[in-house]
């Protein structure tokens, strides 16, 4: 089993992202034998565009990643950027892509909708990650449900580049979904995302993680009124961090009606408890050290991706 997996460096680590896609991917990276992880800055380039802040996304992506446990020493994380492959297999990749494949993508017409100007690299985003998975002849991928039609996307271009330039060149990756991950609500009750201006930040400062959970949305249950528990966007964020026992406790003060109030400052400790010794080791992290993962990671990233594309080339006849 060959494993690898990315995340884009675009702002501040949440809660959504953190359940909903880098714990459980971390989880199975760090099962397995062979495997990588890698920050996705060359597609953050399709939204991002703050030389500055895409810099400072890079190393924090990396920080993040350390603090929640990746241990670099089994798993190799690198900058996308760094390995100059990812974007020669991209173009090649691309010349046996069909268009109608790529106007195909959900997450592209979504992009369009919320309004996203739509550059060609917004539109050839899944080409880029089929060379990110195919340079490393990957078998499993594990992402959010959000990303499956990616992976799905990243196996019709192997099978077509197979297919055109001869069979076995190119390993088809299966999608991992992790189905038992559920939605993270933001602040606000809808799925919590930068983009809704409603998340948790992980690794924010004290003040904003509290004033974010002091500011939920509730509904308009009276103090001691009994209340829902599966109905409350407090509890749902409560019992990503509690064990099956302690969230059947706080269940039962949901419905013998606990105010909403004590209820967010019950949340707020439990979540500070729950990232304490995460918090703790990403303050200690430095610039240096980020940079110094990101070249160990290169190079041996590196010297795969050289393999492998040294034989697309040659099937290619370049
Ligand atoms: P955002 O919506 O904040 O921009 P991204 O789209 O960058 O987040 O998400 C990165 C990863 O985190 C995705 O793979 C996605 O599956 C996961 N993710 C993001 N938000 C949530 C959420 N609210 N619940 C579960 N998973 C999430
Ligand atoms: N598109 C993925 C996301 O937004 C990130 C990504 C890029 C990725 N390349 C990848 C994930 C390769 C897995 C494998 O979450």
């Amino acid at each position: 089993m060959r494993v690898l997996s990315g995340i884009q460096p675009s702002g501040q680590l949440h809660i959504g992202n953190y359940f909903g896609s880098m714990k459980p991917n971390q989880e199975f990276v760090s099962k397995s034998e062979q495997s990588y992880y890698m920050i996705v800055d060359l597609h953050a380039l399709t939204t991002l565009h703050n030389g500055e802040a895409l810099r400072k996304a890079r190393l924090d992506a990396v920080k993040d990643c350390l603090a929640i446990g990746f241990d670099p020493e089994k798993a190799v994380l690198f900058a996308q950027s760094d390995v100059k492959e990812h974007t020669e297999l991209t173009w090649i990749l691309s010349c046996v892509t069909p268009m109608g494949l790529l106007e195909r993508a959900v997450s592209f017409k979504d992009k369009i909708k919320q309004g996203i100007d739509a550059s060609v690299g917004l539109f050839t985003y899944p080409v880029l990650m089929a060379a990110d998975i195919l340079l490393y002849d990957i078998t499993h991928v594990p992402v959010g449900k959000d990303q499956k039609q990616h992976v799905e996307m990243v196996r019709d271009i192997a099978q077509k580049f197979n297919n055109t330039f001869g069979k076995d060149l190119l390993t088809l990756p299966e999608p991992v979904i992790q189905e038992e991950v559920a939605v993270v609500p933001g602040t606000d009750g809808r799925k919590m995302s930068k983009s809704y201006g409603n998340t948790i930040p992980i690794f924010g400062d004290e003040k904003t993680i509290e004033k974010a959970v002091m500011g939920m949305v509730t509904d308009s249950a009276g103090a001691n009124d009994p209340k829902d528990p599966e109905k409350s966007v407090i509890f749902a964020i409560h019992k990503l961090v509690l064990s099956d026992s302690d969230a059947g406790k706080l269940a039962d003060e949901y419905k013998s009606g606990i105010p909403y109030g004590d209820a967010k400052k019950k949340l707020f400790e439990d979540l500070m408890d729950y990232f304490k010794p995460m918090r703790e080791k990403r303050e200690k992290l430095t610039d240096k050290k980020a940079k110094e993962v990101l070249e160990g990671g290169k190079k041996k990233a590196e010297s795969v991706a050289k393999s492998t594309l040294e034989r697309v080339r040659v099937a290619v006849g370049l």
